[in-house]
């Protein structure tokens, strides 16, 4: 018999060494919106929170939460949850003051090295991608969906320019198999586009955007992304800090638009105009700019490289407990059920 040892997968956590750096201290409640491996409410911890609560919505994070649980015990709760519904974890645990709120927004690498997960074009696997292992897949779109809807769905989450050529070839496959798994879509893919249709960048595989594209309208991420700064600047109190990393642009872009918008007096209005009370400034960006990486963390853990961290304040309430200004990102409503 051979001894073969198991590696775990496991997550490194991007970024939050630089975010505890920055801040003069670390105390009172934090709020994990994306708690994975649980690598940040860790640190955390470490740090000097008194508690931390870890929201996540995929089940498999239970057993890291229970490794937390035994070492933090009533220091650490987590929840299975979405993180769009910040506002009602936080009621039901009676938060009265938080400290902080941080989100590691997208996929972890368990979910990625898990080719049962369908994450990625890398590792043969069931086209599922669905973080909370249920409701519909991403067979299920590729499968069903118009051919006009799954080009929006490449083009606009996938910011991919081949969009309307991937969702011809997908629509032309799927007249004779359904589409299944995720190397028969990457070679679909590769098919009809071809690695020289990339000249500029040829590393990048051609099913890279059409992956991310399908994995964000499989889990909604950039509405949940979205609500769930809202509902931060609703429970978040004065001096209470908001860091958010993000790893694509498409994410990065409503961070940075929602602090930009809440950290102008009534941005999006005439100065003409008198302010309306509920568009005062509810946050101030700190250090007026996006923070990277150090090539240090990158060459350790080179999944770090596209990570951008934005950290804003609350700053005091003013008129209501929120701003009422609102941000554009893409949303495709694509309907099921319709195969041509
Ligand atoms: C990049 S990982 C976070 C890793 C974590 N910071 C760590 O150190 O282990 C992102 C996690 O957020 C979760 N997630 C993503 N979107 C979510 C959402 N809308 N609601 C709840 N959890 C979400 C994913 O399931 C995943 O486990």
């Amino acid at each position: 018999m051979t001894i073969r040892k198991v590696d775990f997968p496991s997550h490194q956590p991007v970024l939050i060494r630089s975010l505890i750096e920055k801040l003069p201290f670390v105390a009172g409640v934090w709020i994990d919106c994306t708690f994975g491996a649980g690598g940040y409410t860790r640190a955390l911890l470490d740090a000097g929170a008194q508690k931390v609560i870890g929201i996540d919505r995929d089940p498999s994070t239970l057993a890291h939460a229970a490794t937390l649980k035994a070492k933090y015990g009533s220091k650490f709760e987590l929840c299975e949850a979405n993180f769009s519904m910040l506002e009602l974890v936080a009621k039901q645990f009676k938060l009265k003051q938080i400290s902080g709120i941080v989100f590691d927004v997208g996929v972890s690498s368990m979910q990625i090295d898990e080719a049962g997960r369908g994450f990625s074009f890398q590792r043969d696997g069931p086209l599922d991608m669905r973080m909370s292992q249920n409701g519909v897949t991403a067979a299920d779109i590729v499968n069903n969906v118009s051919e006009a809807d799954l080009a929006d769905i490449i083009y606009y989450y996938g910011e991919d320019r081949a969009a309307r050529v991937i969702a011809k070839a997908i629509i032309k496959e799927r007249t004779t198999q359904e589409i299944n798994s995720t190397e028969h879509l990457s070679n679909l893919i590769n098919g009809a586009i071809g690695r020289s249709n990339y000249k500029s960048n040829k590393s990048v595989n051609p099913s890279t955007r059409t992956f991310q594209a399908l994995r964000i309208a499989v889990n909604n991420e950039l509405e949940e992304l979205y609500l769930a700064l809202i509902a931060a600047e609703k429970i978040l109190d004065e001096g209470a800090i908001l860091a958010v990393v993000s790893f694509h642009s498409l994410e990065d872009r409503i961070i940075k638009k929602f602090i930009k918008s809440r950290s102008t007096n009534g941005s999006g209005q005439s100065r003409y105009l008198p302010q309306l009370k509920s568009n005062s400034p509810t946050f101030r960006e700190l250090f007026n700019k996006v923070l990277r990486p150090t090539d240090e963390e990158i060459l350790a853990n080179p999944r770090a490289r596209s990570a951008k961290l934005r950290i804003a304040t609350r700053l005091r309430p003013t008129g209501g407990r929120g701003n009422s200004v609102k941000i554009e990102f893409p949303k495709v409503n694509y309907k099921l059920g319709i195969r041509q």
